[in-house]
């Protein structure tokens, strides 16, 4: 085949083999996210580019390196989402959801884009699951969303995660951090990247969290923010550890833990798998972000949240072996010889489908040969075979496709459906 272009670098087909894999997934975390109360919010895939600029923040190797930006007809600067947690909070706003009972509960599934480099597990096109709480600023927040979390991985039966936790401080503490930060990063600039030199007045922080190796190892001995976390801070990271402790909740505290959006107060944490014994994997991640709401236009308002990279999740799930369950395959294919045949296919082949019962038929006209194997590739567990003589009886052979066996069945319409459902439904 000379196909004109193949799929964009860094996006994938999610085809039928797989797909069932996705929804079983998506299943599974929208449900247990809708037994702590979070509603599925929908945003559109594109954002006016200020949004992020502002939201994830302008100093993000995000911002600056890894978002899809164009102008529309219109001269307008957008942005495909490289995140949801900004839009969530934007659409929040934008329709009063904060006037409803507080803490707002959001999830989703969204695609998101980031322009970085493929490879297992990075993709310039994934999608997120999130969940977003907003107005509730205790630590029992927090630890309810690490809990979630947690439960979703372990609902998911993925194992040998470790959960980091950190905490970045508020306002009030970074100062001092900053100016420490300052200081170390200011001593070892010829050591640093470009970006991360322009970063230094502006957003040290940021410097912390650079891909760029000699940036990292010159980061590894920087000083933690968890040092100089205020008493307010201090407590609530205290108190967000108890009830983790309590809830048997095994984390490490990692304090080099910053995340990569400048939105992020007070907790971190991430979930970590060793995707083999030099890499590890960050397969999700979230945190407090305190500030977001105010830097977006809203009122003061505390939130927190977390994300995960739905084919990360499935990665994990397939190198660990863990079992999706397949989709069902057909009940009934119904084969007919000659148009009259054809029409009581058609007919019988409804019936059932109203009565969820899956059922296919042949639309493309093939012999009896042909439409056999079409049944026995899609893998169908009943096949009947209509001709002239089974219209003329109104009766026909049901063959188990599995063990060869054949039952009788009446085609008459007031009894067809239900003898199929007493008989042969699963
Ligand atoms: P993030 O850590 O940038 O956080 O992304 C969350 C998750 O998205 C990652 O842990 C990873 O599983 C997945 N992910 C990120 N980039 C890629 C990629 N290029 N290819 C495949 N998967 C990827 C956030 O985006 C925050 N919005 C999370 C959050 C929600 N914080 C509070 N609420």
């Amino acid at each position: 085949m000379d196909l004109l272009t193949k799929a964009v670098r860094g996006t994938q087909d999610i085809l039928p083999r797989d797909s069932y894999k996705r929804r079983f997934v998506e299943d599974i975390m929208l449900k247990e996210a809708s037994l702590y109360g979070f509603k599925e919010i929908r945003t559109p895939v594109f954002e006016h580019t200020e949004l992020f600029d502002r939201g994830v923040g302008d100093g993000t190797d995000i911002v600056q390196k890894e978002m899809y930006t164009f102008n529309d007809r219109g001269g307008r600067s957008l942005t495909l989402k490289p995140e949801g947690t900004v839009s969530a909070a934007r659409a929040m706003l934008e329709h009063g959801l904060f006037n409803d009972a507080l803490p707002i509960k959001l999830t989703y599934i969204t695609p998101c884009y980031r322009y970085e480099k493929p490879q297992a597990g990075r993709y310039r096109e994934f999608y997120q699951f999130g969940v977003e709480m907003f107005g509730a600023g205790a630590p029992a927040a927090d630890a309810e969303i690490i809990c979630l979390a947690k439960t979703l991985f372990d609902r998911l039966g993925i194992s040998n995660l470790t959960l980091e936790i950190n905490s970045i401080g508020c306002p009030v503490c970074r100062k001092n951090y900053q100016a420490a930060l300052k200081k170390y990063f200011y001593e070892r600039k010829d050591n640093l990247c470009k970006t991360c030199v322009d970063r230094l007045e502006r957003n040290p922080m940021r410097i912390v969290d650079c891909k760029n190796p000699e940036c990292q190892s010159v980061a590894q001995n920087a000083p933690d923010i968890i040092d100089f976390l205020c008493d307010d801070c201090r407590a609530h990271f205290d108190a967000v550890q108890r009830y983790l402790d309590n809830s048997k909740i095994e984390y490490k505290i990692n304090p080099k833990i910053v995340r990569g959006l400048d939105y992020y107060t007070k907790t971190v944490f991430e979930f970590v798998s060793q995707a083999d014994s030099q890499r590890s994997l960050v397969c999700g991640g979230g945190g407090r972000y305190d500030g977001l709401i105010e830097e977006i236009g809203g009122p003061s308002m505390p939130a927190v949240g977390f994300g995960v990279g739905v084919e990360r999740l499935l990665l994990l799930m397939e190198s660990q072996k863990v079992n999706i369950p397949e989709p069902k395959p057909c009940d009934l294919f119904i084969a007919a010889i000659g148009k009259e045949a054809g029409f009581k296919a058609f007919e019988l082949a409804k019936k059932l489908r109203k009565a969820s019962v899956y059922a296919e038929l042949d639309v493309a006209e093939r012999g009896l040969k042909a439409q056999l194997k079409y049944a026995s590739k899609i893998n169908a567990r009943f096949c009947l075979v209509l001709g002239e003589s089974e219209l003329a009886s109104g009766q026909a052979e049901v063959k188990n496709m599995t063990t060869g066996e054949k039952f009788n069945l009446g085609l008459n319409d007031e009894v067809f459906v239900q003898d199929w459902l007493k008989n042969f439904a699963q």
